[in-house]
C-alpha cells in the first residue's frame, strides 16, 4: 500500500554519496548509526579489494539516494533513505593487502591505565559506518551491503549507537549521553574555522583529503552513577546537567572560567573534572567527537548495558587524541564510571566522484 509522504518529510531526504569527502564526515548526525568492522579473508588480495571497494560504493550510492541496490531483495525498503549515509574506513592490513603505504597512526592505539579491552569490540581490517534517521532504512543497507562482502569478508563487530529521534529536538541540539550530560559542545566540527585544519590529511599521498576515525566503546555504569548525587554529576563533568552550562555560570556555550573559585577558594571546576583534563592548552590536541549512544542487552543479573560508541576524527590520532585520552586515563572523575571495552583506529579515505569507488587513490 503507498500512502504519499508529505514532501518535506524526511524519508525523502538524499545526502549525496559522491564529493570529495565521504559524507558521513560531515553530514549533521543522523538519528541511527551502525560501526561495523570486518576481518578480511585470507585469500583477498588487492584485485579482490578493488572489486569490494567498487562493489560496496556502488551499493552505497544506490542506497543513498533512495533506489535499491542491484539485485536488492526488498526493494521497497530502499526508497526512503532519511539521510542515509555509508562511510568506509580501512584499517592496517587492508592498507597493507592493497600494498599501499600505512601511516605510522593506523594501528592500535598506545595502551591505557583505564582500558579493559575486549578483543570482540576492538581493530578490524574494514569499517563501515552506516547512518540514518530512519532505522529500518538502516538495517536494510547494513544488509545489502553486508551480502556484497561475503566473498571478501567477515563480520567482526557490529556497533549499534542512537541519538534522539528525528524530529524530538530542533536540528543542531548537542546530543544527551545517557548519563543525561549534554554531550558534544565544544567540538570542531564541520562548520568550525579549525574544522579543515584539525580533521583534513594534507599531503598523506593515497590518503591526501581524507582523515583518521577513532573508535572507542565505552561502557558507562549506570547503575553506579545512580549512586551520585545531582552536585556530584556536574562536578564530575564541571557543567551543569541542566542546559549543559559551565558550573562557572552563562549558557551551553559560555567559555568555562577555569580560575574561578568558590566562597572558601577551590576552583568552581574542579581539577579532576572531566572538561578541565579533556582540554589541552595545545590547539593542535583537538578532534571533532561524532559519538552515538548504545543500550544493549543486560548480563544476567545486570539491568543495563549501556554506554558511548566514542568517535572522533582528526588529521592523526597519535597527536591529537593520544595525548587528550593519556591525560584523561592519568585523572578524570568520570573513569569512575566509565570504561573503554575496545579500541579501533581506521583511514578514512577521501570520497569519490561519480563512476569512482570509495579507495581508488588506494587500489588504483
Ligand atoms: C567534553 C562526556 C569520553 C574528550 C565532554 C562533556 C561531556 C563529556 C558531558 C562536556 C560537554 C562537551 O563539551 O561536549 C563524556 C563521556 C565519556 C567521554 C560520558 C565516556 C563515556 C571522552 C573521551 C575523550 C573525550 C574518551 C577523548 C579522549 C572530550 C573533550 C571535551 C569533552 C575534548 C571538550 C572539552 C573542552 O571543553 O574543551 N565529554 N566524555 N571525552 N570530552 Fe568527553
Amino acid at each position: 500500500m503507498a500512502v504519499a509522504a508529505p514532501e518535506d518529510a524526511n524519508g525523502s531526504m538524499v545526502v549525496p554519496f559522491h564529493g570529495p569527502d565521504q559524507a558521513g564526515l560531515t553530514v549533521r548526525p543522523q538519528a541511527w548509526s551502525t560501526f561495523l568492522a570486518l576481518d578480511l579473508l585470507a585469500e583477498t588480495d588487492a584485485d579482490g579489494l578493488r572489486r569490494l571497494m567498487r562493489l560496496l560504493s556502488d551499493d552505497a550510492s544506490r542506497l543513498t539516494s533512495g533506489e535499491p541496490a542491484l539485485a536488492d531483495s526488498e526493494p521497497e525498503l530502499a526508497t526512503r533513505p532519511a539521510r542515509l549515509t555509508v562511510t568506509f574506513g580501512f584499517g592496517p592490513a587492508f592498507v597493507a593487502r592493497a600494498g599501499g603505504e600505512v601511516p605510522a597512526w593506523l594501528g592500535p592505539l598506545p595502551a591505557f591505565a583505564v582500558d579493559r579491552l575486549e578483543e570482540a569490540w576492538s581493530h578490524g581490517d574494514l569499517l563501515l559506518e552506516i547512518a540514518s534517521d530512519d532505522p529500518t532504512t538502516l538495517a536494510h543497507a547494513t544488509r545489502m551491503l553486508l551480502k556484497d562482502t561475503r566473498s571478501f569478508a567477515t563480520v567482526r563487530w557490529v556497533q549499534r549507537g542512537f541519538r534522539r529521534a528525528h524530529g524530538s529536538m530542533a536540528n543542531g541540539t548537542t546530543m544527551r549521553n545517557l548519563f543525561g550530560q549534554v554531550d558534544g559542545t565544544v567540538n570542531p566540527g564541520p562548520a568550525s574555522a579549525d574544522f579543515d585544519g584539525l580533521v583534513r590529511i594534507r599531503d598523506g599521498g593515497w590518503l591526501t583529503g581524507g582523515t583518521s576515525l577513532v573508535v572507542r566503546r565505552t561502557a558507562m555504569d549506570l547503575e553506579g552513577w545512580d549512586r551520585l548525587d545531582r552536585p556530584g554529576r556536574e562536578a564530575s563533568v564541571g557543567r551543569r546537567l541542566d542546559t549543559g552550562a559551565p558550573l562557572t555560570g552563562g549558557g551551553e556555550h559560555t567559555e568555562p572560567d577555569f580560575e574561578a573559585r568558590d566562597a572558601v577558594g577551590f576552583p568552581v571546576i574542579a581539577e579532576f573534572s572531566h572538561v578541565r583534563r579533556a582540554r589541552s592548552d595545545d590547539p593542535r590536541e583537538r578532534f571533532y567527537r561524532r559519538g552515538y549512544n548504545y543500550d544493549d542487552t543486560p548480563a544476567p543479573g545486570q539491568i543495563s548495558n549501556s554506554g558511548l560508541i566514542f568517535a572522533c576524527f582528526q588529521a592523526d590520532p597519535l597527536t591529537q587524541f593520544v595525548p587528550v585520552q593519556q591525560r584523561l586515563s592519568d585523572l578524570d572523575l568520570l573513569n569512575e564510571w566509565t570504561t573503554p571495552i575496545g579500541s579501533a583506529v581506521f583511514a578514512i579515505p577521501p570520497g569519490c566522484d561519480e563512476g569512482g569507488f570509495v579507495g581508488q587513490t588506494l587500489l588504483i
